[in-house]
């Protein structure tokens, strides 16, 4: 065996997970390795005879430190002893151990790999006996580095069992899930991403603009619980008195437009206009031109108005309260009260992109909670086939100290999902503030560069077969490269470079030195004029 292509030699192997391996430089982090060697057994003589000659491990450069072999003060100390040697350098690195191949099979590592074993840099061949063999699913990228070209595909039917992405700002997080929803669309799931930064403007890589459908979320007052939509009006705790009320009023505007619409055979929104009419027209007679929902609206708004102060009699600085909470939300809250759910536009084969950005977080997080009961419920009652599921900010959700029942309904969804085909992408860049018991759920991953140790702690803890050796590889992960498991995937855990998204567009930053320089060619333009 020569020296070439010989990046180091094993030096020691603390366990078969791991060896550290001396070299003249240092390894990369991060990349794969492979190790060819033979094991000597007590009881069985020579192993991997039988199986058709030597082991191979393929193992993964997860840590590597960088010094002189002699300090450089020891070598002025000895001086002319030390011979005019010159001061070698030497890298120590660790690995981690992900498999070993004996007779072609690939297996967890059962033996520590020999010191003096030379380490050499995996060949595309290796990877493939260790993770190829599934040939269908959905491409997920490639092993990294990409210039072996060994493709990863993962099995959409494991994903029943959900995926966590997790990763700092600008790690490749957003690309992933474009990635994701257009390749799981593409072979005919449903996908809803819930949009928090409305961010997904996605053209598919397919180029086939009718696989994609963006909705903006919007509040339908007229579809929601009275309950529900007072607590969204008024979430503050202590304010029991004030939503009660609320929620009574809006009970018996609902009331009457539903005996209404009973009674002349015609729909809520149709009763609802007739009500405004008779009702509050002149207030609105008063108002500039807009669009016919828009008049709805606040129509609305002055019967709500009105049955509160109706309902709540002398308790005067209540109604006022409710009255100021209601104007406030119909003023900054986007509402309708035509549209449908936009569960209603989920179907097989096509993205469905729920904006929310123009919510606020406690808005974001009733949308949230009231589409994914419908979709669950949908599930159960086969009105919807499995159905894949992006929730983007997780800790806006599912945080530790997330109080609202929002959060029970992810629960829920991860847990009965399972057996209806719901499946749950949450997406987090602070793993280390989600709740434990709703991602303990989730359990395939794909985990892009985090640098904080608490979050890189935190995933340790959610992905309890996450190796510390391998997970201290995630500091240095470069954009786009993710430690990549769970059932979906395969037995072992993988390093892999997660294609490029193409038609992702809005996602990216834009550079500010463009944004800065259209700013200055629109203040360029004259701003007043001197004449007289
Ligand atoms: N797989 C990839 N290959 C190459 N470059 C990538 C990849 N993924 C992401 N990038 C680069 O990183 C940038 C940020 O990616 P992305 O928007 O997906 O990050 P993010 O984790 O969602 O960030 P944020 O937390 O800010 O939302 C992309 O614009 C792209 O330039
Ligand atoms: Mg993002």
């Amino acid at each position: 065996m020569g020296f070439s292509g010989v990046y180091g030699y094993v030096v020691r192997s603390t366990s078969s997970r791991v060896s550290v391996v001396a070299s003249d430089a240092p390894l990369p982090l991060g990349e794969y390795v492979e190790l060819h060697y033979r094991v000597h057994s007590r009881v069985s003589g020579l192993l991997g005879e039988q199986g058709g000659g030597e082991r191979v491990a393929l193992a993964v450069v997860s840590n590597a430190s960088y010094e002189h072999a002699v300090p450089q003060s020891v070598m002025s100390y000895l001086g002319p002893r030390a011979g005019g040697v010159e001061s070698l350098k030497l890298s120590h690195t660790t690995l981690y151990v992900v498999a070993e191949l004996s007779g072609g099979r690939a297996e967890p590592p059962r033996y520590p790999i020999p010191p003096d074993t030379p380490v050499r840099p995996a060949s595309g061949d290796t990877l493939s006996r260790v993770y190829g063999g599934f040939t269908g699913g959905v491409r997920l990228g490639l092993l990294a580095p990409r210039s072996l070209g060994v493709e990863v595909r993962v099995n959409p039917d494991k994903l029943a069992k959900h995926l966590l992405i997790a990763g700092a700002t600008g790690s490749g997080k957003s690309n992933t899930v474009a990635i994701l929803a257009d390749r799981l669309s593409a072979v005919g799931a449903p996908v809803v991403v819930f949009d928090v930064h409305g961010e997904y403007s996605l053209e598919p890589e397919d180029g086939d603009l009718s696989r994609v459908q963006i909705v903006e979320a919007r509040i339908n007052p007229l579809r929601m619980h009275p309950r529900i939509l007072a607590a969204i009006i008024i979430p503050e705790p202590q304010a029991r008195r004030q939503r009660r009320l609320l929620a009574k009023a809006m009970e018996g505007i609902l009331r009457e437009l539903r005996e209404l619409s009973a009674k002349k055979g015609i729909s809520m929104v149709t009763a609802l206009q007739e009500l405004v009419e008779r009702r509050v027209r002149n207030v609105l007679a008063e108002e500039e031109a807009v669009d016919q929902e828009s008049l709805l609206i606040r129509g609305l708004r002055e019967l709500l108005v009105a049955e509160a102060r109706r309902v709540g009699g002398q308790e005067e600085r209540v109604v006022d309260r409710v009255v100021e909470k209601v104007e406030e939300f119909f003023e900054v809250t986007p509402l309708t009260v035509t549209g449908e759910l936009p569960t209603t536009h989920i179907s097989p084969g096509r993205m469905l992109v729920v904006d929310a950005s123009t919510l606020g977080d406690e808005q974001k997080r009733w949308v949230l909670k009231i589409m994914v009961d419908e979709i669950l419920e949908k599930l159960k009652t086969g009105h919807l086939g499995s159905t894949v599921l992006v929730v983007e900010e997780a800790p806006l959700f599912i945080g530790v100290d997330v109080g609202h029942p929002v959060k029970q309904s992810l629960q829920r969804f991860a847990r009965e999902g399972r057996k209806f085909g719901g499946c749950l992408i949450a997406v987090s860049q602070r793993p280390r503030s989600l709740d434990v018991n709703v991602v303990s759920q989730l359990q395939n991953f794909v985990f892009l560069r985090m640098v904080q140790e608490e979050d890189i702690r935190a995933v340790m803890n959610i992905a309890d077969n996450l190796d510390e050796n391998l997970a201290k590889t995630i500091p240095s992960l470069p954009d786009g490269r993710a430690i990549v498991m769970g059932e979906w995937l395969g037995r072992f855990p993988a390093i892999v470079d997660i294609d490029l998204h193409k038609g992702k567009r809005i996602g990216a930053t834009p550079p500010l030195t463009d944004i800065w320089a259209r700013g200055r060619a629109q203040t360029q333009k004259p701003q007043f004029s001197l004449e007289l």
